[in-house]
């Protein structure tokens, strides 16, 4: 199983340097996926989307709104980090289209999205059979950038892809906004003789949408298996936020995951382990470099060992690497890490941050 993994893999990667390159993994926008393709005027009332077909490449059902960035008539402000236009989701309406996967293949969607006007609003997002809920309650950083990566499986060469507003407010146009979607194939790497740890680099992840200086969120509650962070789960009850080395500190490789919500934000997962064997975990902890500072501590759970380890960020990058000796108890062994404390950048209180995680390595000890 895992030699046909591994070979899978391995013929993907020749792929992707190859020209068959665009025919067989998938990456980037969907159709109008950032919505910048405008609707006919005569398919807009004010604001309003007239007609089930009337954004280009999308199916709307509900009352849909097609909005610019910026101050609206009525006095809302609008922030859209991706491109100018986006869509608002009114009382129980959906856009969705429909596109070509590949049968047994995990994907990642990324998107854009923030809440409007009431607390409580939930994004829905679905590729049939699998649906997940994501609260908008909580605002990660100030400037309506907040992305986030949902995962799925694809079932069959098609998948219907369903963004909707489950909640009913009293004014029907209050809803969540919807900026940008994108798509990626995942590859979901195996555990190797180096590292029990799937993806302990966390390099394989969603994709990055231009210019998201934000990074991307990893909503607590995804199933294992349909992680759009292979091989690990969102274990509480805010997001993890997956970050690149385009615009933020990571010590190893091009990708690391920063503990954004103190201990509401836990990432674990589960190895293969020998009860009564000892182990030897060791992972990266610093600060990304984007003003978040101050003094950070970082909790590992493993089996029923723990370790705290300080670091004192000055939120100008850097980082250190601590290992720990644990005893697995039973032939899975999960584990965990959060953040002890709550932190926001020196500049912007209101965007939450933390120290990041990265290079988890779990190895026997012989
Ligand atoms: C990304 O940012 C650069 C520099 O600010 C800008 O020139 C470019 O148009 C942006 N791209 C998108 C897709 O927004
Ligand atoms: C665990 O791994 C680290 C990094 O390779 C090493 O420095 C440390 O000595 C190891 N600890 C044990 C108990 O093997
Ligand atoms: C691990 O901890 C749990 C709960 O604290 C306890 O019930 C269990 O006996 C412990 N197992 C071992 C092997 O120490």
């Amino acid at each position: 199983m895992a030699m046909a993994h591994s070979y899978l893999l391995a013929f993907s990667l020749l792929l992707f340097t190859g020209s068959a390159f665009a025919a067989t993994y998938m990456e980037g926008l969907l159709p109008n996926g950032n919505f910048e393709e405008p609707p006919k005027r005569t398919d807009l009332k004010k604001t309003v989307l007239q007609g089930k077909h009337s954004l280009p490449k999308w199916e709307i059902n509900g009352l849909v709104e097609y909005i610019s960035g910026g101050p609206q008539p009525g006095g809302m402000y609008f922030a859209v980090a991706h491109g100018i236009h986006a869509v608002r989701l009114g009382n129980d309406a959906s856009i969705s289209q429909t596109i070509p996967v590949k049968p047994g293949s995990l994907y990642a969607l990324t998107f854009g999205a923030s809440r409007t006007c009431a607390q409580d609003e939930v994004l829905r997002v679905s590729v049939p059979p699998q649906s997940g809920d994501l609260p908008l309650q909580t605002l990660y950083s100030s400037n309506g950038g907040d992305t986030y990566a949902w995962g799925f499986r694809a079932t069959s060469n098609v998948a219907k892809v369903t963004f909707h507003n489950p909640g009913v407010q009293e004014d029907p146009a209050c809803g969540p906004l919807l900026d940008a979607v994108a798509i990626k194939e995942l590859f979901p790497p195996m555990p190797t003789k180096d590292n029990l740890a799937k993806n302990g680099g966390f390099e394989e992840g969603p994709h990055r949408l231009v210019n998201t200086s934000n990074g991307v969120l990893l909503p607590p509650k995804q199933e294992d298996l349909t992680s759009p962070l292979p091989g690990w789960m969102i274990e509480s009850l805010k997001a993890v936020k997956f970050i690149d080395s385009k615009h933020f500190n990571v010590p190893f490789g091009l990708a690391a995951v920063e503990l954004v919500a103190g201990r509401e934000s836990a990432i674990a997962q589960i190895l293969r382990t020998v009860p009564n064997k000892f182990y030897n975990l060791t992972f990266s902890i610093g600060d990304a470099k984007n003003g978040c500072h101050g003094a950070m501590m970082v909790e590992a759970f493993a089996a029923n060992d723990t370790m705290k380890v300080p670091y004192k960020s000055h939120g100008k990058g850097g980082f250190k690497t601590v290992s720990f000796k644990f005893k697995a108890t039973s032939i899975r062994t999960r584990i965990t890490f959060y953040s002890s404390f709550y932190h926001t950048r020196v500049d912007d209180f209101g965007s939450l941050c933390g120290p990041i995680l990265d290079q988890v390595r779990v190895l026997p000890i012989s």
